[in-house]
């Protein structure tokens, strides 16, 4: 498949770029009807820890992949988030990039997508809006005593950097920037986005202004997997190798997984489904699999309990999903600089709603006027 044709097939909403310029404009003469008028605004970001694995997917970009059918979306790679735990630079680089690929690889439009450090006008917000969040609010953190924890349990003398405190006020600015309504997040993200909504109003009562929009959280349903290997844990990366089946993983090795998978300890009373088998059937329905789910929770329903079928019906699924994302893969990475390039031209396109969002701020927080 040629390119271009492969992204005409993801983006049914070819004519987002003149959305955000139209509506960077009309911002500015009625920000308080702002969305009424057209498509409610979209925000959210991922952090360029690692690959792409089914519970990120499932949990978070299969979601945003069907938001962009009704809503302005705007998707961000965050790389300067990333930076607030010790990392490698190179690492990062790379990261940062793979995962914007991978992003597209999986249905995200990549006129929907931006690198959140091609857009340095986030940390300038930052910075006047730290000013409007206080060191209470910031030290009650959850995710912030949990990671700066972390850090002290690998070394008593970890290092934990202000940014790792300051980043609740880095995820209001990506909010906030582009006035963006709703947020789709999981549970973990609650407090972050009332803080968000504290800045917000904090802001705009000091200023005397109704200029930012309090953003809400959007929690969707979201299919929470499990570990294959043990089922009391979620699906997640740092469990290591066999917890998890990343996105771009050979189909034998996700075969092998599933095989693998742990179903019936023996510990329940076998009237209640387990947890491993659950989350077998889980991983089917959420690979589309809609069918094969029916017939198998039926066999299941009327007493069979002879798991291998299931597990390559579930093979199967979780294999057709994966397959495609990779074949989308290999056709971008074959197109790797085009794709690089429109990461970053589409990335400018969306800085332009950021730095009139800055230009408003900053006059109403009484910094001169920026000659470009
Ligand atoms: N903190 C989020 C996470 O760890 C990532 C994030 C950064 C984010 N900025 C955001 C999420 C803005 C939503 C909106 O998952």
């Amino acid at each position: 498949m040629r390119l271009s044709k492969l992204q005409k097939s993801y983006s049914k909403n070819t004519n987002y770029n003149q959305n955000i310029n139209a509506m960077s404009t009309k911002t500015k003469k009625t920000s308080s009807k702002e969305g009424t008028e057209t498509k409610k605004r979209i925000l959210s970001c991922i952090q360029p820890t690692g690959d792409i694995h089914l519970g990120n997917y499932f949990g978070a970009v299969q979601n945003w992949v069907k938001l962009q059918e009704d809503y302005q979306c705007f998707y961000g790679v965050v790389d300067y988030h990333a930076m607030t735990m010790p990392y490698k630079a190179k690492e990062l680089h790379d990261r940062t990039l793979n995962l914007s690929i991978d992003l597209i690889a999986c249905g995200v439009d990549v006129n929907n997508l931006f690198i959140q450090s091609l857009i340095p006008e986030h940390t300038e917000l930052t910075w006047i809006l730290s000013n409007f969040t206080s060191y209470g609010e910031l030290s009650r953190m959850t995710q912030f005593k949990d990671k700066s924890q972390q850090l002290g349990d690998t070394d008593k003398d970890a290092f934990v950097s202000a940014g790792l405190f300051s980043y609740p006020v880095l995820q209001a600015a990506d909010i906030l920037i582009y006035k963006a309504q709703l947020v789709p997040v999981g549970k973990d993200q609650e407090q972050h986005l009332e803080l968000s909504r504290n800045i917000a109003v904090r802001f705009n009562k000091r200023l005397k202004t109704r200029y930012f929009y309090p953003p809400k959280p959007l929690f969707t349903e979201i299919k929470k997997l499990l570990s294959l290997a043990d089922p009391t844990k979620k699906m997640s990366k740092s469990l290591g190798e066999k917890h998890y089946i990343a996105m771009l993983e050979p189909e034998k090795s996700i075969r092998k997984k599933i095989r693998s998978a742990v179903t019936d300890t023996g510990d329940g009373d076998g009237t209640e489904m387990s947890a491993g088998v659950k989350n077998l059937f889980e991983l089917m329905k959420a690979s589309g699999a809609v069918e094969a789910h029916k017939h198998y929770l039926e066999l299941y329903n009327n007493g069979n309990r002879r798991y291998g079928d299931l597990k390559n019906a579930v093979a199967d699924a979780v294999v057709n999903l994966t397959n495609d994302v990779q074949n989308r893969k290999t056709v971008l990475e074959a197109n790797r600089e085009e794709v690089i390039e429109q990461i970053y031209a589409s990335s400018a396109n969306v800085r332009k709603v950021a730095q009139q969002t800055l230009m408003e701020v900053r006059e109403i927080a009484g910094l001169p006027k920026l000659k470009y």
